[in-house]
């Protein structure tokens, strides 16, 4: 298991009904949340796309002063509970808005975990290409999610996911196809393994916009 949500994170939901609570617990334990920040600047324009309740934002912006946090989610609930978890910090926003809405150059550093399979192959390309378009030369791109290997693993997250998403389906692809498909829309892509320690098949890419893309 990985490490337990840090207390000043955990406190910041207190709010929340038991149910978010423990979900808000669970989820930590399940995300290499820790190992992505690790791979995020100490400053620069942040934004998770697809932040749910915003804990791994929330981190972002407590650890990182001179960070300027922005979650994004299209659900209303997950996003109120992201914005109840404020209280008062000024490098931190959380807003009610769709991936595909990001304006050009408005942030350097762009963050997708555990969204990409929920969304089928075509709307997956569309979404990486708009990330590549938006962000400026030399941006970033952290794309943290789970892969069809080790089997054992991806067969622990299918029942964990499909629990939590009864009905909604979810689409793979293994590491290599990630990359390619990374690399031709023009992206320089670096592996880090992130399943040590879980019983969940992560993988996390760091990408660098390089080229000047499809
Ligand atoms: C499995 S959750 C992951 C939440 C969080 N990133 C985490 O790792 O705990 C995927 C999230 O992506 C959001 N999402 C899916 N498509 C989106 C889109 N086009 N724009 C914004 N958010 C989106 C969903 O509403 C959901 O909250």
């Amino acid at each position: 298991m990985l490490s337990p949500i840090p207390r000043e994170v955990y406190e910041l939901y207190s709010g929340l009904r038991f149910w978010e609570r423990w979900h808000v617990k669970i989820r930590w334990r399940l995300c290499p949340f820790l190992q992505i920040a690790g791979h995020i600047p100490a400053e620069g324009r942040i934004v998770d796309i697809g932040c749910g309740r915003g804990m791994l934002a929330n981190y972002l912006a407590l650890t990182g002063p001179r960070r300027r946090v922005t979650g994004i989610d299209k659900q209303a609930p997950r996003i109120r509970a992201a914005q109840a978890s404020i209280s008062g910090r000024k490098n931190i926003r959380f807003r009610l808005r769709d991936a595909l809405g990001l304006e050009r150059e408005e942030f350097d550093v762009i963050i997708l975990s555990d969204m990409l399979h929920h969304l089928p192959p075509p709307a997956q390309e569309k979404l990486l290409g708009h990330c590549f378009r938006v962000l400026p030369d030399d941006g970033l791109l952290l794309l943290e999610d789970v892969t069809p290997d080790p089997k054992w693993k991806w067969v622990v997250h299918f029942l964990i996911d499909r629990t939590l998403n009864l009905g909604i389906r979810q689409y793979f692809r293994p590491l290599p196809e990630w990359i390619a498909l990374l690399e031709r829309i023009g992206f320089a892509a670096e592996h880090f393994p992130a399943h040590r320690g879980i019983p969940l098949p992560d993988f996390l890419l760091k990408c660098r916009k390089t080229g000047r893309g499809e």
